[in-house]
């Protein structure tokens, strides 16, 4: 196949990172009938609308460039049924939706397609932002077997041990340092991250590991979800009208249930699904704060002694399983300490993967935004009721994050594979 010219990879790359993409597409569809058209939660899609909806994007994207006006390889009326903004999840069960064996013929033939054109391919950007989309698909599809009933039908990989780790903050000092990123350095990057433009911030103390599960219980135990000292107004109403009490998949003796199996929480992983006010409210017990999305960025990707940013929190190396907990099949966070070769420059741990890390940030455009391709991918979104999440987690696939990587949530989320890292002023 022909190389490309970017550091993006060549054509072959990207033939083989659609494949196991579509791998892990196929692994987590692998249900009966009924479990695929049934809605397993009102947050969330049934399993075959997310099915067809990642044929309909390849198709549009990389067989007609994004213009919805040519007739793609379903009619017009099927493929509007998969238009995310037209059809809120909890109405999808009703549409008259693609039945699984006729969704998985669409996807494997426009797939077909695109593998036969892509040695054509000049630009492979769009090849790289769909693969993306196709893998956070993965992603929410994982959330849904999490909210999911029944016996169990996936089965996790095994992960590396935890080891003791100093939970002394770390410093970061003073200083000006690169945010965001631009298409030269990072290709596979989507339009949110770019460009790259210095910002200065003061010291701030980071929280070495993400905030574990010990942790958080002793926050229950003490009595945080019954203390409205601990949270804001908003977040308050909302503990109070959702009634929580716990994280998300906890139970009032102590276990959790996890991909339809109830185990004990264990201590030392990192907290997940919890909403961002939940996050808050740990943060202020616990004496501290919530990063920004500035800060967060910082302590992951910048060299001090370089005065760069690296390509990964460790390092320009590519990911690989000793480094972090990405590639959507652990079913859970690491224990911390697990990833000491995956540390970055400052010597803060799991900053990617493992859980998704609520920051206090709004979702707002990086001076001088363009829109990509997919025009609404961000812009709808900026100055919405969004906090930006960062790091991505054991679900998110390695080509789907970026130390510059910024995704974002009603702060009333929890369904996402969600997690918090502490910070503080210095
Ligand atoms: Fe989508």
């Amino acid at each position: 196949m022909t190389a490309v010219d970017h550091v993006g990879g060549t054509a072959e790359q990207v033939a083989r990172a659609l494949e196991a993409a579509r791998g892990r597409t196929l692994a987590v569809t692998d249900l009966d009938e009924p479990e695929l058209l049934a809605q397993h939660s009102p947050l969330m899609s049934p399993f075959v609308w997310d099915l067809a909806h990642i044929g309909q994007q390849e198709d549009l994207w990389l067989l007609r460039g994004g213009d919805g006006r040519r007739q793609g390889l379903v009619p017009a009326t099927v493929e509007r049924l998969y238009d995310a903004f037209e059809h809120p999840r909890a109405v999808r069960p009703s549409l008259p939706l693609l039945p699984p064996r006729e969704a998985r013929a669409y996807l494997g033939e426009v797939r077909h397609r695109v593998l036969d054109a892509l040695d054509g391919a000049r630009d492979l950007f769009p090849h790289a932002m769909v693969l993306q989309h196709e893998e956070q698909h993965v992603e929410t599809m994982l959330a849904t077997h999490q909210l999911r009933r029944g016996l169990p039908v996936l089965a996790g990989t095994a992960l590396p041990a935890g080891r003791p780790v100093d939970r002394g903050p770390v410093l970061v000092p003073a200083g000006p340092f690169v945010l965001g990123v631009d298409a030269r350095d990072e290709p596979w990057s989507l339009d949110n991250e770019r460009g790259a433009h210095v910002v200065d911030l003061p010291a701030f103390r980071i929280g070495r590991v993400p905030v574990t599960n010990g942790e958080w219980r002793a926050f229950v135990e003490d009595g945080g979800y019954a203390e409205p000292r601990w949270w804001s107004a908003r977040g308050w109403e909302h503990r109070c009208s959702a009634g929580l009490e716990r994280p998300g998949s906890w139970d009032e003796g102590g276990a959790r249930r996890r991909f339809g199996v109830v185990e004990e929480v264990p201590d030392d992983e990192p907290v997940q699904h919890v909403t961002f006010f939940e996050a808050e409210a740990y943060a202020a017990w616990a004496g501290a704060r919530l990063p920004t999305e500035q800060e967060w960025e910082k302590a992951c990707a910048w060299d001090p002694a370089l005065g760069r940013r690296r390509r990964w929190p460790w390092g320009d190396a590519p990911w690989d399983p000793t480094r972090a907990n990405l590639g959507q099949t652990a079913l859970r966070p690491a224990p911390v300490g697990a990833y000491p070769a995956g540390a970055s420059a400052y010597g803060v741990e799991q900053m990617v993967g493992d859980v998704w890390e609520w920051t206090s940030s709004g979702f707002e455009p990086w001076p001088g935004f363009a829109p990509m391709l997919y025009a609404d991918y961000s812009a709808p979104f900026f100055g919405g009721d969004y906090r930006v999440l960062r790091g991505g987690s054991w679900a998110t696939a390695p080509a789907s994050v970026r130390p510059s990587f910024r995704n974002w949530d009603h702060p009333v989320r929890r369904q996402v594979f969600t997690g918090v890292r502490l910070a503080w002023d210095a």
